[in-house]
């Protein structure tokens, strides 16, 4: 089959690799229809997760139709249609009967490396690095899926595949990371970034009752999605001062609750900031934290922030002392994500929402390594792609 390999940084390719196969009676293979690049895809094209190795498939928001069954997955039969969460989880262990999916002690096969690295291991991703179970993903024409009986979720219903795909990933990450906020009716609520993943949460904060949702960017485009469909407003970073600007809307205070949906990718907006990451990523990239750190240091005190945004290694220069001084609350994590897709899924099906407005472009396979280019560079007002293979 063909599929988008990863084989250096900034160089992802369509190769020819060999078709995925039942490897165990819990597994299934599904021919893929839909797959998004996610943010996350753009910090291993840029080298920022560490053990990611040439050859290796990415994608994580697959949905399609089953091809093949192992003999334990009960619930599925091949011509379903299905959505694949990027999370695996075996269902059994402590953490899955928590359901806490993204913290599963059993289906990382590579738990020893993450458990260097990170004290302890979370769950095995697709297409996310050998620390995280070198996983083949789903930006392919077939997705071998582990755990069959507990991450895919069934689509009976004739909603077409655009508006169901990002129960694979960032409907179930911007729901959670409002849900992480403990929004109060009232509150607002202050998202940093207006990538797909902040639209979904801005969306969901509304869902638990903000009164107010800002949003932070610099790309036109995405503040303008964020103000026209999320019903936000905005600042762009690139003109304004964030702390400035946040405590003039909201009287000295501080927004309630904080949502840094950026991650480690995060740019400076002084030239410090710009010339010190740029010094540090010719040794190795590391974690770049300006929106978290702008993030702590705006919200009011006692307030939350949830840090959906990805992060790999360590950070350097924290404002922790602010963090502890102000009484502040963090939450984060990889999304749990077998928790949310079907009631999501209910949302959907109830008209609240439709997930495919954030979908800019759509391309085949062969034309997946170009669109990487575009989404990484924001060029040609791409908010996000779906491949089609
Ligand atoms: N926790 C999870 O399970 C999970 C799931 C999916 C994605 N993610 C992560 O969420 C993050 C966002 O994903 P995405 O797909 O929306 O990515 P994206 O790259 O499309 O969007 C990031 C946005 O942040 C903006 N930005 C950069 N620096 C900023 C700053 N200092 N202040 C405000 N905005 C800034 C960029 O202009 C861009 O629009 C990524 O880190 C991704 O890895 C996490
Ligand atoms: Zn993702
Ligand atoms: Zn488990």
């Amino acid at each position: 089959m063909k599929a988008l390999c990863w084989h250096g940084k900034s160089d992802v390719r369509i190769d020819s690799v060999p078709d995925p196969k039942i490897e165990h009676e819990r597994d299934a293979i599904i021919r893929i229809t839909n797959s998004g690049i996610c943010g996350s895809d753009l910090h291993l094209l840029n080298g920022f997760m560490p053990r990611i190795e040439k050859g290796d498939i990415l994608g994580h928001e697959p949905m399609g139709i089953v091809e093949e069954v192992g003999k334990r997955v009960p619930g599925l039969k091949k011509g379903d249609r299905v959505v694949v969460p990027f999370t695996i989880s075996c269902g059994n262990c402590f953490f899955c009967q928590k359901s806490l999916y993204s913290c599963c002690e059993t289906s990382n096969p590579n738990a020893e490396i993450a458990k260097k690295a990170l004290g302890h291991s979370p769950a095995g991703l697709f297409g996310f690095s050998h620390m995280l179970g070198g996983f083949a993903g789903g930006q392919a024409e077939y997705l071998r899926v582990p755990f069959a009986d507990v991450g895919p979720v069934k689509i009976e219903s004739d909603l077409p595949d655009e508006m169901v795909l990002f129960l694979s990933d960032i409907f179930p990450t911007g729901y959670m990371a409002a849900e992480n906020c403990g929004i109060e009716p009232g509150d607002t609520v202050a998202v940093w970034g207006c990538g797909p993943v902040a639209q979904f949460a801005i969306k969901s904060a509304w869902m638990f009752k903000a009164g107010r949702v800002i949003a932070i960017d610099r790309v036109a485009e995405r503040l303008a999605m964020a103000k026209n469909h999320g019903n936000a407003e905005t600042i762009d970073f690139s003109k304004e001062d964030v702390y400035t600007r946040l405590q003039e809307m909201t009287k000295g205070r501080g927004p309630d609750r904080c949502i840094d949906a950026v991650g480690c990718e995060a740019h400076a907006s002084g030239t410090i900031g710009k010339v010190a990451d740029a010094v540090s990523s010719t040794v190795y990239p590391s974690d770049q934290m300006h929106s978290l750190n702008e993030a702590i240091r705006c919200c009011r005190n006692g307030g939350t922030i949830s840090v959906p945004g990805a992060y790999a290694g360590s950070a350097d220069k924290v404002p922790f002392g602010a963090f502890m001084n102000k009484g502040l609350t963090m939450r984060s994590g990889q999304t749990h994500m077998q928790r949310y897709m079907k009631p999501l899924l209910a949302k959907i099906e109830a008209n609240e929402i439709d997930p495919s407005f954030v979908i800019t472009h759509r391309v085949k396979l062969q034309d997946a390594p170009e669109a990487y280019k575009t989404f990484r560079d924001k060029k040609d007002g791409c908010i996000k792609v779906v491949i089609k293979p």
